[in-house]
């Protein structure tokens, strides 16, 4: 053994001993949402606590166009004394995958949270102290002297400093192939930001960006004519992006713990600005904005001179 390096920088070079399963295990990882929140299962599968909400997505998703791009729903599950969603783990078929998180629309919280928090404003200590974290002048004169901010007061001030407002789609988190993770991509606002951080996390594979490219643009028609994502708002929402070495490249729709049913008759168009009532989501403004971000990274001299070569041949 190499006595000049620690230990835990060999760690992540040590694939060989483990077995398929170990390995997978290891690979997993939560990008985002609560802590906690995740156990594993049987193989190829996980356990995702409990939500009357998510379960009843899931099951209405079993009869609409979107269900090819969600992870597919075996049922409700109790283990020690807890109850979980039993969903397939979209890792499990990857070896050392790359995984993007990327949360969807042009705010994170639903309107009743607004309407909520108005009624009953609940100073979150905590909450101030993540806002301080990043941004020593993001409180109010009045935040820094309770030392709280609401709920919807620090998502919004979370939305305006990340892509969610401008561009209807932030940066959650990522990790590597390498087993590096990032999750610090809270201040992640202008598109050239975005669009360099794609470039970073697709390596400059223009194969895995061809492929993520035509699987967005499913999703997006799928989008448009399912009759679950007319009747819904779809807040909090992600689009998780998985690639390997070998180009393997897929786009799924997960999270729907805040995904609302609208009133009998209602509808959302999915694309027009956000006005208090309204409840409109931006996803699919949002969308298209991750499209075109993805295209500026095809377009970059360093990915299209590969792609000439390739086109060549
Ligand atoms: N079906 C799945 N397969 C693999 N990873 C998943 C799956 N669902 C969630 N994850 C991972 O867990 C993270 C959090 O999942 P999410 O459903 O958004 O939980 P939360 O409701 O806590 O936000 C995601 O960013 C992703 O990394
Ligand atoms: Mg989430």
């Amino acid at each position: 053994m190499d006595k000049s390096k620690p230990w835990w920088k060999l760690k992540t070079v040590v694939h060989w001993p483990f077995s398929a399963t170990q390995r997978r295990k290891l690979n997993w990882v939560q990008l985002a949402g609560h802590k906690g929140n995740f156990k594993a299962a049987d193989e190829g599968n996980i356990l995702k606590k409990f939500s009357e909400n998510e379960k009843q997505c899931f099951e209405k998703l079993r009869d609409d166009v979107l269900l090819p791009f969600v992870p597919s729903f075996h049922g409700v599950v109790e283990k020690d004394g807890e109850s979980f969603l039993h969903m397939t783990d979209l890792l499990s078929n990857f070896d050392l995958p790359n995984v993007m998180d990327c949360k969807m629309g042009v705010r994170t919280y639903l309107e009743e949270e607004l309407v909520r928090a108005r009624e009953r404003p609940k100073q979150r200590e905590d909450l101030y102290s993540k806002m301080v974290e990043v941004d020593s002048e993001g409180p109010t004169p009045q935040e820094h002297s309770q030392r709280g901010v609401t709920k919807p007061r620090y998502m919004q001030w979370r939305e305006s400093m990340s892509s969610t407002n401008t561009l209807g789609f932030r940066i959650e988190g990522i990790k590597k192939s390498d087993g590096t993770c990032r999750t610090d991509f809270k201040k992640t606002r202008s598109k050239q930001d975005v669009v360099q951080v794609f470039k970073d996390f697709v390596g400059g594979n223009p194969d895995i960006l061809k492929s993520y490219l035509s699987r967005l643009k499913e999703i997006q028609q799928a989008l448009k004519t399912s009759k679950f994502f007319k009747q819904h708002e779809v807040i909090g929402s992600s689009l998780l992006f998985i690639h390997d070495h070998k180009s393997n490249a897929q786009v799924w729709i997960i999270d729907f713990g805040k995904t609302t049913v609208l009133p009998e008759g209602q509808t959302l168009n999915h694309d027009i600005p956000w006005q208090e009532g309204n409840r409109e989501d931006g996803y699919l403004w949002g969308l298209q904005q991750l499209l075109d971000t993805l295209k500026s990274v095809s377009n970059e001299e360093s990915f299209s001179s590969v792609t000439k070569e390739t086109d060549c041949q």
